[in-house]
């Protein structure tokens, strides 16, 4: 039976709305859950019944709100293969990729169940005396959290966790291809304890849910935004949040470069090159975009990378193969459009390109060699199973090639000298830097996150999200029992400042 799934906001299901279809891109004629899609209104309603439920929330001691995050990760754990079943099913995710993204959000809320007996403020001296400053960490109020469908429920908890643990209560709209993962996650989120409201789930297209987060915004009902998406979508998200005065949390896309030095291990660059460019068929915000290679390791390298590429096994998510189908119609589409990038003058390989003949949105993996700095394949982002290479003489011109398209999200360099790998670091514009490693596959307790197009320089994961959900507030005691007026009731000691020896 096909399942059905509505948005439910404050504890009770919204029944009516558009119809959506969520397939299986692996069969698209198999439909995985029938959505009903909300509308503005709904969307603005969801940011109001969390708006109501939050306070409640905040009080809450954040030790026990830590249990809850606790009790989130043992019922995640022990779903583990019943949720990577359905992203593969719904997204074509191969499964030991489904299962390593259900470890992501276990691994999560490991991080945070701790956080919530830490959580700390700081007390700091006075200039004055009988008087004592604190810091407090104290909650945003309601964040709406808008996510891609390719990491459809890792990345959301990246969002979910720390904002719930931090006395936030949360609207969560998923991508709507992604559906029923997102809402099997939301229920096992609900079955931890969660009060009615503190988290909702809205299924929304992007037009609705614009107009809603806008409306939301105008009414005072949300407090902070999380979008992970498209730069494009996220420069109109960080508008609007603007307009607010709203500083959202923005992961957007990458183009990200991976270097190999002459010095490299080549075939560990191969195999990171493999990974990194089409694991999750290159899905992944962290996908290698271009390689950079030494002209003198070139040949040798993309011999390497191309057999490596040659011999990958494409097909059924379910069985042991390096990537299975695109996420959806709608990605495929993009994709074949990034396919009419490639000119005249790239050297195409290995082999065919374009989709592989069947029912599913499988395609063929594509190395664009002799990529050039001005071509739209290499200054964008091409979500899909493409790779361009591109070659460099001096570290400082891989470096510039490296930061040119404008992105900053993740880099790899392949080298077997520390010097290149802390000039590298130093000099590449990314949020995240891999030494012989592939640009994706970030551990859960790193900060994550990009510069330029690739975000506002917002970070999650790790403490350094706690800074997405809080917001510090300052306080000062006086209890001399006078009014001590800073900077100027303040006791001076006299220095003889021309003292010389
Ligand atoms: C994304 O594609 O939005 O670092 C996130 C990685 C994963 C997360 C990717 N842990 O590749």
């Amino acid at each position: 039976m096909t399942r059905q799934i509505v948005s439910v906001v404050g504890g009770d299901e919204l029944t009516s709305g558009t119809p959506y279809a969520s397939v299986n891109p692996a069969r698209p004629s198999q439909t995985v859950a029938r959505v009903t899609l909300t509308d503005a209104a709904g969307f603005a309603d969801a940011c109001r019944a969390a708006s109501a439920a939050q306070r409640e929330w905040a009080r809450v001691p954040a030790p026990v709100r830590g249990r809850v995050i606790a009790s989130i990760g043992r019922l995640v754990e022990a779903n583990t293969e019943a949720l990577a079943r359905l992203v593969t099913e719904e997204i074509g995710k191969p499964y030991a990729e489904a299962l390593g993204e259900v470890r992501e959000i276990v691994d999560t809320c490991d991080f945070f169940l701790g956080e919530g007996r830490r959580l700390y403020g700081q007390t700091i001296p006075s200039e004055m005396p009988d008087k004592s400053l604190f810091t407090f960490r104290v909650p945003v109020g309601v964040a709406a959290v808008v996510t891609a469908g390719n990491f459809p429920v890792a990345v959301p908890s990246w969002y979910l966790v720390p904002a719930l643990l931090c006395g936030n209560a949360v609207v969560w709209k998923p991508a709507e291809y992604a559906a029923a993962s997102a809402h099997a996650l939301y229920r096992l989120f609900a079955a931890a304890g969660l009060p009615a409201g503190v988290l909702g789930i809205v299924f929304a297209d992007g037009e609705q849910t614009y107009a809603g987060l806008d409306r939301a915004l105008g009414e005072g009902l949300v407090q902070k935004v999380g979008f992970t998406g498209s730069s494009a979508v996220g420069r109109r998200v960080g508008e609007l949040c603007g307009r607010h005065l709203q500083s959202p949390c923005l992961e957007l896309g990458g183009k990200n470069p991976m270097v190999v030095m002459p010095d490299a291990d080549l075939d560990l660059a191969a195999e990171g090159a493999l990974f990194s460019g089409f694991g999750t068929a290159g899905q992944r915000c962290t996908s290698l975009g271009t390689i950079i290679v030494h002209e003198d390791v070139h040949d040798a390298f993309l011999r390497r990378f191309t057999d490596a590429v040659r011999s990958a096994k494409i097909g059924d998510p379910n069985g042991d193969v390096l990537y299975g189908p695109l996420l959806d119609h709608r990605f495929a589409e993009r994709y074949e459009e990034y396919l009419g990038w490639i000119q005249p003058h790239h050297t195409v390989l290995p082999g065919p390109v374009g989709r592989i003949d069947g029912e599913g949105l499988y395609y063929h993996p594509v190395v664009v060699d002799g990529v050039r700095p001005d071509d739209r394949l290499f200054l964008e982002e091409t979500f899909g199973p493409i790779v361009g290479v591109t070659t460099f003489s001096t570290l400082d011109e891989a470096i510039d090639l490296a930061n040119r398209p404008g992105y900053g999200l993740s880099s790899s360099i392949y080298t077997s000298d520390p010097k290149a790998v802390f000039r590298f670091r130093e000099g590449v514009s990314a949020g995240m830097v891999s030494v012989n490693n592939s640009t994706s596959g970030a551990e859960a307790h790193l900060p994550f996150g990009g510069n330029g197009k690739s975000g506002n320089g917002s970070r999650q994961s790790g403490m350094w999200v706690l800074d997405q959900f809080t917001r510090w507030q300052a306080m000062n005691w006086d209890y001399s029992g006078r009014l001590q007026k800073a900077q100027m009731d303040v006791a001076e000691i006299t220095p003889d400042l021309g003292f010389r020896l």
